[in-house]
């Protein structure tokens, strides 16, 4: 695990556009796991501008994207979905975007044909991350163990607060989600994860310490052979 270290939060998120470039120069038709939450948003908006201004096209890639609440409506202004389609999907033409369906029936066969469906398309080649305050990724929430394929999680209490701050007063925030596994996740050829604030500071920290936490799932990244950890100086604690 590999960590850089930018001054700010426009500088990670132009590192990391950097490398979805490069990804995409090196293989056009890339499959691309993509992460929500408020630190990728500037990221999205440099893709945009760069594939405006000629310098990456987008239009073979395949995208997986980690997780959705569930039970959500795909229309719902809060759902992954509807995040996806307003920072990126709306402005830039893909191939084709796969989600976790917040309005399966069947969360656990919807969970079972998305991971063959990552599988049918050869796995990922660059996978987007984020960590939550409490170790998170994705939705793989601190656990005693850890299920390989994608699952239905039911939301930490860490989580369920940090999220709260997108939900209007009244306007009912899911309790559970769909997240990618750890199968699906792995099989990312580089992973790259954001990292800004201060407030992710300690769990940086703890992430650095080079140790499997059973109860901090990023740590799980240290047995992945291409992990990059692009952090801001707040997050690396400075
Ligand atoms: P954030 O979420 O980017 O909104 O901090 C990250 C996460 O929970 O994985």
């Amino acid at each position: 695990m590999k960590k850089i270290v930018c001054n700010t939060y426009e500088e990670v998120c132009n590192f990391g556009a950097d490398i979805f470039v490069q990804q995409l120069k090196k293989k056009p038709d890339s499959v691309l796991g993509l992460a929500t939450g408020s630190t990728p948003i500037d990221l999205y908006s440099d893709l945009v501008r760069r594939a405006k201004n000629g310098e990456v096209d987008f239009s073979k890639v395949r995208t997986f994207n980690l997780d959705e609440y569930y039970p959500i409506k795909a229309s719902h202004p809060q759902s992954y979905r509807a995040f996806m389609e307003k920072h990126l999907f709306s402005k830039i033409k893909v191939e084709s975007s796969n989600f976790l369906n917040g309005e399966a029936s069947d969360p656990h066969a919807e969970c079972a044909a998305y991971d063959a469906k990552v599988q049918k398309a050869g796995g990922i080649d660059l996978q987007l991350l984020g960590i939550g305050v409490n170790g998170h990724i994705a939705f793989i929430e601190p656990d005693s163990s850890y299920p390989l394929g994608s699952y239905l999680v039911e939301l930490a209490e860490e989580t369920l607060i940090a999220n709260s701050r997108f939900f209007k007063e009244g306007e009912n925030q899911p309790t559970s989600a769909l997240s990618m596994g750890l199968s699906p996740i792995f099989s990312a050829r580089h992973i790259m994860m954001l990292v800004t604030g201060p407030n992710k500071a300690p769990v940086i920290k703890r992430l650095f310490e080079n140790v499997i936490h059973t109860d901090l799932p990023a740590s799980l990244l240290h047995l992945h052979p291409n992990v990059t950890v692009v952090v801001d100086r707040a997050a690396n604690g400075e």
